[in-house]
């Protein structure tokens, strides 16, 4: 199906249209994209944007039924803000970029069930920390939700790709800037640190043993009570403390003896402004796998169209679709297992099948691999057969604007300087048994320049075939994904977010 112009004035009705035609099970044609309209939203909001910065630690959650549910935002923290739009876009194209190779290598070491050959696991300063390497960059994990621990909040930055949820703690050796209260475990009579005996600190021990092929002892002989953890991240920055457990709320919901790192010794930008990060991966340690009583191992997510506008998403915790706000049925895809559980590392593994560009499917060697759906990657990133094939295809439909030079990651630009409007051909992800995915026309294209002379297809190409491709979050807003690690599946459905 293809659309012929579209006015502003239309443009909500236009939404629903799409919307409409989607639930119609139509995956075919292109989107109007008015560009007017992208600028004038950009300018409008601006107050807004700026207002939703400031609420951004009173973040909201409530109970639905069987389920809870946690106001999302994106996380906008700058410590050095006023850079141009372009700097800020390459800023966060190759942090997403390095978050893209060093999750390939934790990948690798989940594959690999014999050797440390393992390049990215950190350097451990005593044999009982826990070496976790992840992608985590500013900008590049970007959705941040509030939750309660012991008596006050923590925002803390989502992420499927992580394992352990951690918090900065006080007193801090070294801490990154944090806008609230650090958690102090010390006026929190609940709280108590794991001792390196328990079946926690086995845990993280067989992530180490995973990760790295070798087994380490289950404790340090110079602190024997205490179960170290420390997280290292590709760019440097750490996250160091003890495994602790303390009572973390979720919109009423209490969960006694919730396990996660209290850091004290913690660097980097990538989490400026936050006390830490939510792990939200399959494995045994995340918050998941922690409240599987309450919630059945399933949650689920809507990201919110633009970091500029005021709109928030919704984490929500259990299975309970009447907290949903789809507007088309939620399709499931299998998850891909590995036979061993232990091998089986957090993600998110999926198999994707084929792509259809404005309806037209593409042909690609590439498709019927593995791929991972996460929530802080930015940019998808596919292997070079299906990408190029997607390229292609994505040239050819439009043929009619005028090329533009690459920006970093994207190499598939046009220079749409002093259009009215443009044909944005639809982009579909096709995952195993069928599941058609429509990704929002929202996330398609990434527009680098406000003067639209650099518009660039918001898909990026891996370095080899024997990379594993990524559905980054661009291409997830204004989805509803589902994730539902006891029936192991992924669904998708069209959602437009907002806090509900
Ligand atoms: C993906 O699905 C296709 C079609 O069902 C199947 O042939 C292929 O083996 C699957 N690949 C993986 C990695 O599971
Ligand atoms: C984009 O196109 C406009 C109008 O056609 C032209 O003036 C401008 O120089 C072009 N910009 C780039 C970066 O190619």
């Amino acid at each position: 199906m293809a659309w012929g112009a579209c006015t502003a004035v239309a443009a909500a009705l236009l939404l629903l249209l799409l919307l409409a035609a989607a639930a119609a099970g139509g995956n075919g044609g292109v989107h109007c994209l008015d560009l007017d309209l992208e600028e004038g939203r950009r300018h409008h909001l601006s107050r807004r944007a700026l207002q939703g910065r400031q609420r951004r630690h009173h973040l909201r959650s409530r109970a639905v039924g069987g389920a809870t549910v946690l106001e999302l935002r994106h996380h906008s923290f700058s410590p050095a803000p006023a850079n141009s739009r372009e700097e800020e876009a390459d800023a966060l194209l190759s942090t997403d970029a390095a978050r893209v190779s060093s999750l390939q290598g934790r990948i690798e070491h989940y594959r690999l069930t014999t050797t440390s050959s393992s390049a990215e696991v950190a350097v451990t300063a005593s044999k009982a920390q826990v070496p976790v390497s992840s992608g985590a960059r500013l900008r590049t994990l970007n959705y941040v939700a509030t939750v309660g621990l012991g008596g006050g909040e923590a925002t803390v930055i989502v992420d499927t790709a992580s394992e352990l949820t951690w918090v900065q703690c006080a007193p801090c050796e070294s801490c990154h800037d944090q806008q609230g209260p650090l958690f102090d475990p010390s006026s929190s009579p609940s709280y108590a640190a794991v001792p390196c005996d328990s079946p926690s600190c086995d845990a993280l021990q067989q992530q180490l043993a995973t990760g790295a092929g070798a087994g380490a002892p289950p404790c340090d002989a110079g602190r024997p009570a205490a179960c170290s953890y420390a997280l290292s991240y590709r760019d440097g920055s750490y996250s160091r403390g003890v495994l602790a457990h303390d009572r973390l709320s979720l919109a009423g919901e209490v969960i006694d003896g919730f396990v996660f790192g209290c850091g004290t010794s913690n660097q980097g930008p990538p989490f400026g402004g936050t006390s830490g990060l939510m792990g939200l991966g399959r494995s045994q340690l995340s918050l998941v796998s922690q409240t599987v009583d309450q919630f059945g191992g399933v949650f689920s997510y809507c990201l919110p169209l633009s970091r500029e506008s005021d709109a928030s998403g919704s984490l929500v915790l259990g299975d309970d679709p009447s907290a949903y706000r789809n507007s088309t049925p939620v399709v499931y895809t299998s998850m891909v297992s590995n036979s061993d559980p232990l091998l089986q590392g957090p993600f998110y593994l999926v198999n994707l099948t084929g792509i259809t560009v404005g309806g037209q499917e593409v042909e690609s060697t590439g498709f019927s691999a593995r791929a991972i759906v996460d929530s802080g990657t930015v940019i998808t990133s596919l292997v070079p057969s299906v990408y190029n094939a997607v390229r292609a295809e994505f040239m050819s439909q439009l043929a009619e604007y005028p090329q533009a030079p690459g920006f970093s990651i994207l190499d598939t630009c046009f220079n749409m300087t002093g259009l009215k409007e443009v044909q944005v051909p639809s982009l579909t992800l096709v995952f195993d048994g069928g599941a058609e995915v429509e990704v929002d026309s929202g996330g398609v294209l990434y527009f680098v320049s406000s003067d639209s002379s650099q518009v660039c297809l918001a898909v990026a190409s891996l370095k080899s075939e024997d990379e594993t491709s990524i559905i980054g979050n661009y291409q997830q807003k204004n989805l509803r994904v589902v994730f539902d690690t006891s029936a192991s599946q992924v669904g998708f459905a069209q959602e437009t977010c907002g806090y509900i």
